[in-house]
């Protein structure tokens, strides 16, 4: 199944006829995959439920897409190529029959413990192959994966695995990432001391470190693995039966399960990987992403997979051993595609070009970026260096929500703009629309960025909750799915993506809501009252300030903020770490009570001067303290 597009005049035709006839694009395309039974329509919607269903009637499990199929032609082609933390360590390959294989051993192993079709399963793994297996070992046989990345903390799992009433934990003893090692078992311990859902955990040796083994309740991976049979039927799924849960911060205090199915997204990643990468069918490619979010999600393990390509899955860091990893790797591998973030370019563009001059990069034919605006010293950094001016760089717009990219240019077939994500994949609607929810129809603009007409790896529902769903995504704008980004178009109508427009920050490509910040930054004990803001970071894009009220102002503030940071540290995880606290006396309120963020985002972002009109605020005074201790 080839669903590229070749040439950006059949992009430009491609695209007119998916606005004009939404359903039989899609049907085209669909048609061309395995469904255990066809569908009977292709897309049933309305966005005030939401109800939105694809392929109903369809019949279909996304594994026998990504394995099965191909086994015919591809079974000794190489479906996955892994790369250890440590170069000097052996790197694995597995074929599509080899991964295959596996893949139904673990199933296997799974319905041997107990696990049923719909079943919720909390996986919490280093970036191994195994972690591949398990997570099309649960789409095999119909339970519903839900990877926590390994970075979050045992409070922050523990949430997530009673959201989701998850029965079984998936983990390791522990993992590399760089020089250090973080001991997973025993995160995993400490969050099931507050979940009963988890009947059993399954622990594969990934350091030979002899963890904790809860008696009757956690059993190893090759002991769970052995003597089963490497055969395993797929299980016949609903095309929009669960295929798993991602959880996602958003603008209240706690993170919500975007849900996802198994026909619409199993089209959708497959047809934009092909599309965005315009990957052959002897490429190797290389996304950089941890597969506890949603780009590995949807561009390691789903998309390549489902397209018969060759995936590459790094173990590592960029910068272990030394800043020139990523580009070692691209070279030992042969790497044709190679997607990151704008994060991990800023971060090895300070360690000077050197690193990345030693290699030749001779393969790379498509760079990729992803998470938030890439900057354009970045972007020119990265198109000079390498790419050496000869690769496209695709600056793919998209959400945990969208499950797939939705606005990128496609390889080297569309025009490119720095810091622009460009033209909207065919079978995407965007549009802007204003604060009193107008569409803006000219080029030149700026607004809202919202969707007015579904594709089939839409966001379904919020887990156990879908008035969230509702209230979150469809309800600002009738009609419409609201990304709550804002973007410019300019005059050729190429989409630049602004930034978040709500209460999220993006830190390193990572988002969290201000809430969920405050809320880890209140439980310490010496807190009263805080706010979290964003403010521009130079590396990490965007970097958290917190401004904190304390009962008594503290006397050593380094303690004070270790305090806070270690609190945030176990309430989320080191990605959630504020980068400055400033302790005030008060903060910026209304008369209502409510906290005044755009003061505080202002003095955050050092413009102390642009405070605007701050006469409606009870407590004028409070802010020329607060701008005068400001960091
Ligand atoms: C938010 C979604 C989608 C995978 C990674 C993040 C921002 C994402 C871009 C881009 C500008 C971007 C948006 C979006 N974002 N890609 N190419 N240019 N901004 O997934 O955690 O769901 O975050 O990331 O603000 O809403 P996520």
């Amino acid at each position: 199944m080839d669903l590229r597009i070749r040439s950006f005049e059949e992009y430009q035709q491609k695209y007119a006829e998916s606005v004009s006839n939404p359903e039989g694009f899609w049907d085209e395309i669909a048609k061309t995959f395995h469904w255990q039974k066809p569908y009977d329509t292709v897309c049933e919607w309305d966005f005030e439920g939401p109800d939105i269903k694809w392929f109903k009637g369809g019949k279909v499990n996304i594994t026998e897409n990504a394995l099965d199929r191909h086994l015919e032609q591809r079974g000794n082609k190489l479906a996955l190529i892994w790369e250890p933390n440590d170069p000097k360590e052996r790197f694995v390959r597995l074929t599509y029959r080899e991964l295959h294989e596996k893949v139904c051993e673990f199933a296997n192993a799974l319905k041997a413990q107990g696990i049923e079709k719909g079943d919720r399963i909390v996986i919490y793994m280093p970036m191994v192959p195994e972690l591949t297996i398990a997570v099309l070992a649960c789409a095999r046989i119909g339970a519903v994966h839900s990877v926590v990345f390994a970075g979050f903390s045992a409070h922050a799992m523990a949430d997530r695995i009673n959201d989701a009433q998850a029965k079984m934990v998936i983990t390791a003893d522990g993992l590399n990432r760089g020089a250090k090692q973080v001991p997973l078992k025993r995160v995993v311990d400490e969050a099931l001391q507050s979940c009963d859902s988890i009947e059993r955990v399954i622990v594969f040796n990934c350091l030979d470190w002899s963890p904790n083994m809860a008696e009757g309740r956690d059993i190893w991976w090759h002991e769970a693995i052995d003597g089963m049979p490497k055969e395993c039927p797929a299980e016949e799924m609903d095309a929009e039966d669960m295929l798993f849960i991602l959880y996602t911060s958003g603008s209240t205090g706690k993170p919500k399960g975007v849900v996802h199915t198994h026909g619409g997204y199993m089209v959708y990643t497959a047809y934009s990987f092909q599309n965005v990468f315009q990957c052959g069918e002897s490429d190797i490619y290389w996304c950089t992403a941890d597969v506890g979010w949603i780009t590995g999600h949807s561009y390691i393990v789903y998309g390549p997979l489902i397209s018969g390509a060759t995936t590459l899955m790094f173990e590592g860091v960029p910068t272990y051993p030394d800043p020139g990893r990523f580009w070692q790797v691209c070279d030992k591998h042969g790497v044709n595609q190679f997607y990151t973030a704008p994060t991990a370019i800023r971060a090895l563009m300070a360690y000077g070009e050197d690193h990345v001059l030693s290699y030749s990069l001779d393969s790379l034919k498509v760079l990729g970026t992803v998470g938030e605006p890439i900057n354009e010293e970045a972007w020119k950094w990265y198109h000079i260096h390498v790419g050496k001016e000869r690769c496209p760089i695709v600056d793919t717009w998209w959400q945990t929500e969208t499950g797939g990219i939705m606005i990128s240019g496609l390889g080297d077939l569309s025009p490119m703009k720095p810091a622009h994500a460009g033209y909207p994949l065919p079978g995407i609607q965007p549009v802007l629309l204003d604060q009193e929810g107008k569409e803006i129809k000219e080029n030149g603009v700026e607004g809202y960025l919202c969707i007015k007409h579904p594709w089939p790896s839409i966001i379904r529902t919020t887990y156990g909750d879908h008035e969230r769903c509702r209230t979150t995504y469809f309800s600002h704008y009738k009609g419409h799915y609201f990304t709550g980004d804002g973007a410019k178009r300019d005059e050729n109508g190429m989409y630049r993506i602004i930034g978040r427009v709500d209460d999220v920050i993006n830190v390193s490509g990572h988002r969290f809501g201000t809430a969920e910040i405050e809320n880890a930054v209140n439980a310490c004990s010496i807190v009263v009252e805080s706010a979290v803001v964003g403010y521009p970071h130079e590396i990490k894009g965007q970097g958290i300030y917190a401004y904190v009220v304390c009962d008594t102002f503290p006397d050593d503030l380094e303690t004070a903020r270790a305090e806070i940071v270690e609190t945030v540290v176990e309430q989320i995880g080191k990605i959630a770490k504020p980068e400055k606290i400033q302790f005030v006396t008060g903060l910026p309120k209304t008369r209502s009570g409510k906290i005044m963020r755009r003061i505080l985002r202002k003095i955050a972002e050092g413009e102390p001067d642009k405070l605007g009109d701050i006469s409606t605020l009870l407590d004028p005074e409070v802010v020329a303290d607060i701008v005068k201790g400001a960091l």
